[in-house]
């Protein structure tokens, strides 16, 4: 095959000085090709300029595609839809892993291996007890799978590919047992073992609603509401968590710490504790004849308010996830029996009216995966004060995959963005009694 004399590249001129620097593009395998300016600075003396990153490729990343305006969303090639329907938790979780979907072989192994390191330290009930049985559960995540790292030593050394993989998988066992102990802890009940006869989904549920008084029966309607759930918010590339967790694992920090970072950056109500923050708004609206005044509030420039569940940074169409989740929140409200739960209803409503509203049109806002997973976790017996907690248990994979991923690049760096500085330009120091 005759080589392409003119591989795609852009040139960047100067127009005042007519200098010109050619910056070669990169094509992935599928959406848009990037334009490759590591030589900019070089080339130009000029660094690039874009605040929350909106149009810069940090990574090369062969995991989660996502096209933003045909709504779609996909795994090693797997479109999500298929995995809800088809696929579980961990299958969804050795895919982002490996690359591949497992044999049947590989499957078993992975569950027996995820399953027999669900446990965690003993000592780490101690340390739990530290904390006040009010605070947020999302603080006690983040402490103490920031503690793991003092536990599980044998694990931390990143560029051992065992260590790394020992870490990975102790991560994705381990998260649900202690997202349960910080619920479990905010009731003031005794923490429940993990059980290895259950599944994934239905341990965690065990861990969080059974007591040592009675046997729990795991309900199968909410096991696999809940499996859905952990699959739908596995992975979403480079969103602001999951470059929390590359840009502290760059430095070279263990995965424990990374991860805890992880956890942190999702906390915050425009990332994953949207979903506790829409179940607060539907509470504060209230009844269906308030919903025009809040649909009102965002033209307000001096009002800060946004409608939680709604819009997004990538998708510009609808959010692939919320269809599916839309779907599993009216299945488990028929399921358990939920006739009239007017939080839905009145969601419902206020989707309604933002898709026909003018604003909500121009500015493509549609409901997100969070829209609806505060009413599924809801109906489930959660505290909204859990929900960005589960959002945390699921994202632990795509988080793992990912800083895996990055420490596996041979590209790979320390992050270490740039800035326009706008501060005060070289000053002479004015001694305190002469200012
Ligand atoms: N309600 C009202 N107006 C909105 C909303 C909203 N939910 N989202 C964006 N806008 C407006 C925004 O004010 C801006 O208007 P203008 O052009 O007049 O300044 C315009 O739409 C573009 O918004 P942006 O802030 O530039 O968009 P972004 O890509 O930076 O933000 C977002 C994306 C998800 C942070 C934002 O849409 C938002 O804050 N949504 C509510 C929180 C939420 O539901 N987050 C969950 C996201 S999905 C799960 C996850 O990622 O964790």
């Amino acid at each position: 095959m005759a080589e392409n004399q003119n591989p795609p590249s852009f040139t960047l001129t100067n127009n005042q000085t007519g200098e010109a620097v050619e910056l070669p593009v990169l094509d992935g395998t599928t959406g848009p090709s990037v334009i490759d300016i590591r030589a900019l600075y070089s080339g130009t003396k000029h660094f690039s300029f874009d605040p929350g990153y909106g149009m810069t490729g940090a990574c090369k990343s062969s995991l989660t595609y996502i096209d933003g305006e045909l709504g779609q969303l996909m795994h090693g090639g797997y479109s999500i839809d298929e995995l809800a329907e088809k696929s579980d938790f961990l299958e969804v979780a050795f895919l982002l892993l490996n690359g591949e979907l497992p044999t049947k072989t590989e499957k078993e192994e992975f569950d027996h291996a995820i399953t027999h390191h669900t446990m965690v330290h003993e000592q780490l009930n101690t340390f739990f007890r530290g904390f006040r049985r009010d605070a947020h559960p999302m603080a006690i995540l983040c402490g103490v799978t920031g503690a793991l790292s003092a536990f599980y030593h044998d694990s931390t050394d990143i560029n051992d590919p065992f260590q790394r993989m020992v870490a990975s998988r102790r991560l994705i066992a381990k998260m649900p047992t202690l997202a349960a102990m910080a619920f479990k802890y905010s009731l003031g009940q005794p923490f429940n073992y993990p059980r290895n006869n259950l599944s994934y989904s239905e341990n965690f549920l065990q861990m969080c609603f059974g007591v040592p008084t009675e046997d729990y029966v795991v309900d199968p309607v909410l096991a696999d509401a809940m499996d859905k759930i952990l699959i739908l918010h596995a992975d979403h590339e480079q969103n602001a968590s999951t470059s929390t967790v590359r840009l502290a694992g760059s430095s070279g920090a263990n995965p424990f710490a990374c991860i805890a970072a992880g956890i942190a950056a999702l906390w915050g109500p425009a990332h994953g504790g949207a979903n506790e923050a829409v179940l607060n708004m539907l509470s504060e609206i209230g009844d269906r004849s308030r919903i025009p005044e809040y649909i009102k509030k965002p033209r307000d420039k001096d009002d800060p308010f946004r409608l939680f569940g709604f819009g997004h940074r990538v998708y510009k169409n609808f959010d692939p996830r919320a269809k599916v989740m839309r779907q599993s929140c009216h299945d488990v409200l028929n399921k358990l029996g939920i006739k009239d739960e007017p939080l839905l209803d009145l969601a419902m409503e206020l989707e309604d009216i933002a898709l026909k509203d003018e604003y909500f049109i121009e500015k493509k806002l549609y409901p997100n995966v969070d829209f609806y997973s505060g009413i599924i976790l809801k109906a489930m017996g959660f505290p909204t004060s859990m929900f960005t907690v589960l959002f945390a248990v699921a994202r632990t994979v795509g988080w793992v995959s990912q800083w895996k991923e990055m420490i596996e690049d041979p590209q790979q760096r320390i992050g270490r963005p740039r800035q326009l500085y706008t501060g005060p330009a070289e000053r002479k120091y004015v001694d305190i009694s002469a200012r």
